[in-house]
């Protein structure tokens, strides 16, 4: 019985106790100096007579203070948790890319398609404006202002509540899942020595077990929201050979899974999901830190994270899924043709301005990692000098930034109609015309550069110098790159927009 009853019960007693050492009737099995004043006077008695300057160096039984054996309920006992989609230690999948032949092909699409591309309107509903912070209108109780959305007691339901929806969060349960098994085959295929020569301990590599471990959960609450035809986990095909490698790819990897996720949210129908998924985003933006720092780059140099169209995320992570189960439920988003840079900054480098033609962007995948196999007296990893060491770390500055304003960047494109992601059967296209601009997506802003093309399918430009706000450059971090066949003003809400417009899509690690 006390197995369940804690749950509630420890909720409760800040509410139904606020006196200190009075526990109320019922709770005789919790030690009667649970209360503050007892607890602090033990505390005191053992930290000062113990005090020392000494570093520790054993460590024996501590003070045995109040405590009870407690556990969480399970099965079918009342508070027990839901149980996870997913296995989340165990159970490796295989990996490798796809070589059979699909049984369907293209994107999910409707019976009907109401019109090629969407007219901008006038917002007539956006007219509140308080000059003077007084309330305008009667408040609905007591210390509610007027306003907001399900605040008006309806009850909350925690279900995708429009195709839209639906398609925007099975998009990120395919997220969910390839870093479920992306977290989970790195600590097992690197070894303990894998991550010891890359600067990394046996604790960092528990703490990539432990993100693997948190997408179980992510994944669970996704497809709980979805129901029945929630997309299953899939077969997935990895770009890198080292450890170096890896965390290069979980840069991009979670810098698209992170922006594809903002650029959704605050448009999905259902601001329960909303709510509930931004929970889980929050917990996506530590591990994207993580990582840079397990790579050596500054944590986030940047003020605010950019939000993509759900596209633009689909044509970046479906290149690296191989396969997915019989009737796996399909998604409606494009795959762009791939935006390769050539000479995207090596993070490895202590001179990125050295990077070699193609070796900032290895194979044929846009969010490919940079190679590490590059010779040691080029490489940072091991370096300890400040300002060009790039082992991990809480943080780095680089003496030679990775990239800058100014600096030219080589490209080049495939064109549309290549089989691409799950099962090869989806095909990429564009609607676009002559490509003629780059925009570069960082931060809050949408800014385009002219593209100069230099060849079939290749081009160049300069990284843009533009600010967020004073002092803070729109081009830092990990930055999204799509060629475009216009400069069509558009803005974080209105992104997608711009969609129509894309020849080529790819991302460019910024700093
Ligand atoms: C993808 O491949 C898997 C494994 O071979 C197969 O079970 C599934 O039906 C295939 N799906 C498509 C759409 O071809
Ligand atoms: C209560 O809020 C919901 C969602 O915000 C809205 O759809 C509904 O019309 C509101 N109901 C009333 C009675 O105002
Ligand atoms: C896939 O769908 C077909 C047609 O509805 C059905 O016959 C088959 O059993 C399904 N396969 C699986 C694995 O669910
Ligand atoms: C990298 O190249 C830029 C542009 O030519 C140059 O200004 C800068 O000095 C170079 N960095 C170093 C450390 O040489
Ligand atoms: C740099 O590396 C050397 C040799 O491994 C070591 O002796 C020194 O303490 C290191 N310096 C710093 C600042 O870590
Ligand atoms: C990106 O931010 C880092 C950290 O503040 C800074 O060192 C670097 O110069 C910035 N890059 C650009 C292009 O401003
Ligand atoms: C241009 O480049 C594309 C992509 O690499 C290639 O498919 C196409 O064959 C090339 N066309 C010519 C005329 O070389
Ligand atoms: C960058 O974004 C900020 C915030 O939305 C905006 O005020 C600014 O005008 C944008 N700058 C450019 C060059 O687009
Ligand atoms: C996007 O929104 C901005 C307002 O923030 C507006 O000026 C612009 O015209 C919109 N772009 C399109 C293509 O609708």
């Amino acid at each position: 019985m006390l197995r369940s009853g804690v749950v509630v019960a420890l909720g409760g007693l800040a509410v139904a106790a606020p006196a200190p050492g009075h526990h109320g009737g019922g709770w005789g099995s919790f030690p009667s100096a649970w209360g503050p004043s007892s607890a602090s006077s033990s505390s005191e008695s053992g930290t000062t007579t113990a005090a020392s300057d000494a570093i520790p160096t054993s460590f024996t039984l501590d003070s045995q203070i109040p405590a009870i054996t407690t556990l969480p309920p399970t099965g079918t006992e009342p508070g027990a948790a839901p149980s996870l989609v997913s296995s989340a230690t165990t159970g490796i999948t295989t990996h490798g890319p796809y070589s059979g032949t699909p049984t369907t092909i293209g994107a999910e699409h409707a019976s009907t398609t109401l019109s090629a591309t969407i007219p901008t309107m006038a917002n007539t509903l956006a007219t509140y404006y308080n000059s003077n912070g007084k309330l305008t209108e009667p408040e609905p109780t007591p210390y509610m202002p007027a306003g907001g959305v399900g605040v008006n007691g309806t009850l909350p339901v925690y279900m995708v509540q429009s195709d839209f929806d639906f398609e925007s969060v099975a998009l990120g349960l395919h997220q969910e899942y390839i870093e479920l098994d992306l977290f989970h085959y790195a600590a097992e295929i690197f070894s303990e020595q894998d991550y010891l020569d890359a600067g990394l301990t046996k604790e960092d590599r528990d703490l990539i077990e432990f993100m693997s471990i948190q997408e179980a959960g992510h994944a669970s609450l996704l497809t709980n929201m979805l129901g029945e035809a929630a997309p299953k986990q899939c077969t997935y095909d990895y770009p890198f050979t080292t450890v170096r490698e890896f965390m290069d790819f979980n840069v991009k990897l979670t810098r698209w899974g992170e922006s594809g996720t903002w650029g959704f949210l605050s448009h999905l129908n259902s601001k329960e999901v909303a709510t509930l998924i931004v929970q889980a985003e929050a917990i996506e933006a530590r591990q994207q830190a993580a990582v840079r720092q397990m790579l050596g780059l500054h944590p986030f140099p940047f003020w605010f994270a950019p939000g993509v169209p759900q596209s633009w995320h689909w044509t970046l992570l479906a290149q690296y899924i191989s396969s997915c189960p019989e009737n796996n439920t399909r998604l409606v988003w494009q795959n762009f043709p791939n935006l390769y840079i050539d000479n995207q900054p090596n993070p490895n480098r202590w001179s990125p301005n050295d990077t070699a033609p193609g070796e900032g962007q290895i194979g044929n995948r846009a969010g490919n990692p940079s190679s590490s196999d590059i010779p040691e007296d080029e490489s940072c990893v091991n370096v300890n000098v400040t300002g060009y060491s790039c082992g991990p770390a809480i943080s780095r500055d680089r003496n030679e930034p990775l990239s800058f304003a100014g600096r030219e960047i080589f490209l080049h494109w495939d064109d549309p109609g290549l089989a691409v992601g799950p099962n090869n059967s989806y095909v990429t296209s564009t609607t676009a015309g002559e490509p003629a601009f780059v925009a570069w997506v960082g931060q809050l802003n949408v800014t385009f550069t002219p593209l100069t093309i230099t060849g079939n399918n290749t081009g160049s430009s300069y990284q843009p110098p533009n600010e967020v706000f004073e002092t803070d450059p729109a081009v830092n971090e990990t930055v999204f790159l799509a060629l475009t066949d216009s400069d069509l003003y558009v803005t974080p809400f209105n992104l997608t927009m711009l969609n129509p417009h894309v020849r080529a899509l790819g991302i460019f690690l910024a700093g």
